[in-house]
């Protein structure tokens, strides 16, 4: 099967031209000139598709390397299975997840990493790779990562929050730090002081502050800095390459530039609710309505400005990348477990399906350049986690993995049930989009063609990753 994109503009993160893009079979085979459609050469008679795009955008597929589909965690499990979840990333631009693989206290690493295998297998709509989270740091655990890059698994996350959960203290983050530093992982972390925000929130409680505001209130962006800046100094001492997720406040996001600055492997990553929500306006919505936005890190204050430097941050590359963190949980029998004691609500948002959409939407206000956008969204995702030349850009031999966007349409999201993901509500109700994913190709089949989904559960595929290919 030959496709041909035409007249599209091809944006990569360094620049964009107007191009044709030749696909055959699973791979990009060439990118030409406009009209130099080798007309009346074998070529071009061979040509199964032709998608015009003139007017469009075509970027690389979408690489989302933060989701958790069908997470255990606060008694419940995230809403989103890999079958449903990785069809909603394939409704808005996405065409790689890297979702995490959970080590629970008292289970092997080995064990947890086959039963994630198991979920996903043949069911995903999109192509799939794993991190491993080590939620019990034992000697077997230490061990296990030494087998996880011959399974092309090069990440592994540690939690500093959720004590008696998925909580490491220094001692265990030390040493499997030590092992990541030889065996050249990532070491990626969850940072927040989970013992601080613990205390904070029970004597929340035990006040009567019990509604989903006072999650935000509790976790403060002290226990994010405090814990940023250990898990880099943690870093530093071992020299592990360290990747912090979802950080949401602007004081974590300078301790991370001073660790740059000084020449350290250390990457930040966002999320759109950093980037758009607040304390104020989704957290203290009434009633119970603010569970909705319950995530951890949580929404910051709007009067702290913590957008500003957070959009700011993504232009100097002091924070690297966009992920969603999509762990998506209905109101009904999932978040309505915390009625009365928000300790109880089930932590997470669910955004995989609108990452490429809600991002471009800085193009529009000019927050990001077109390039930029790629490099958030596609480009650096690749690059850091080992797959880069094979997904993240447009390129002869890559996989086609291809989105035509286009900038001149437009997507409402959340209102009444307008996405795809397996909720029963929208984070991001009311969200007006200007721009559009129009024609979504993963490894060469058109999986999205407008408002038509042509893709079957089980077309994605796992992929193995290599080494960093973003390490200074
Ligand atoms: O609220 C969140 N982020 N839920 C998912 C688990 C995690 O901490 O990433
Ligand atoms: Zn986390
Ligand atoms: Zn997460
Ligand atoms: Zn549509």
């Amino acid at each position: 099967m030959k496709t041909l994109i035409t007249n599209g503009t091809v944006v990569s993160a360094t620049g964009r031209v107007v191009a044709d893009v030749l696909i055959d079979g699973e791979r990009i085979q060439a990118l030409l000139a406009p009209g130099s459609q080798l007309l009346g050469s074998e070529l071009s008679a061979s040509v199964d598709r032709v998608i015009d795009a003139a007017g469009k955008y075509v970027i690389p597929g979408g690489i989302d390397a933060h989701t958790h589909m069908q997470m255990p965690f606060g008694g419940t499990e995230a809403s989103d299975t890999f079958e449903t979840g990785t069809r909603a990333a394939a409704w808005g631009g996405t065409t790689t997840i890297i979702d995490f693989a959970v080590q629970k206290h008292g289970e092997r690493v080995m064990d947890a990493l086959a039963a994630w295998h198991d979920k996903a297998a043949g069911v995903c709509a999109v192509d799939y790779a794993f991190h491993q989270i080590i939620g019990h740091v034992t000697e077997d655990s230490l061990q296990a990562l030494g087998s996880l890059a011959d399974e092309g698994i090069t990440s592994y996350k540690m939690f500093m929050a959720y004590p008696g959960v998925f909580y490491s203290d220094d001692a265990q983050i030390l040493r499997a730090m030590q092992r990541a530093a030889d065996l050249g992982l990532m070491t990626m972390m969850h940072a927040e002081n989970g013992p601080v925000i613990d205390v904070l929130a029970e004597q929340l409680v035990e006040a009567g502050k019990t509604g989903p505001y006072y999650h935000g209130i509790a976790r403060a962006w002290q226990a994010e800095e405090e814990a940023t800046h250990r898990a880099i100094m943690l870093a530093n001492l071992t020299g592990a390459p360290l990747y912090v997720v979802h950080v949401s406040a602007k004081q974590a996001v300078a301790q991370l530039a001073t660790a740059r600055d000084a020449g350290q492997n250390v990457f930040g990553e966002t999320c759109p609710q950093y980037l758009y929500l607040s304390l104020e306006d989704q957290l203290g919505a009434p009633g119970f309505e603010g569970a909705k936005w319950v995530c951890s890190t949580p929404l910051r204050s709007k009067h702290e400005h913590h957008q500003e430097h957070m959009w700011r941050a993504l232009r100097t590359n002091d924070v690297q990348m966009v992920a969603t963190d999509h762990c998506p949980f209905c109101m009904s029998g999932q978040k309505e477990l915390g009625v009365g004691d928000f300790r109880k609500i089930p932590n997470g948002i669910g955004s995989v399906e609108h990452r490429m959409d809600l991002m471009y939407q800085g193009v529009v206000t000019g927050e990001i350049t077109l390039e930029r956008w790629v490099e958030l969204t596609s480009t650096t995702p690749a690059r850091m986690f080992g797959i880069y030349g094979q997904k993240g850009v447009i390129q002869p031999g890559a996989d086609a993995d291809v989105v035509v966007y286009d900038p001149n349409g437009h997507t409402s999201i959340g209102l009444g049930k307008t996405h795809h993901m397996n909720m029963d509500h929208s984070a991001w109700e009311g969200f007006e989009i200007d721009g559009h994913v129009d024609t979504v190709i993963s490894r060469g089949r058109v999986i999205v063609d407008g408002d038509r989904y042509l893709g079957s559960a089980g077309d994605g595929r796992f992929v193995r990753r290599g080494l960093s290919q973003y390490l200074v």
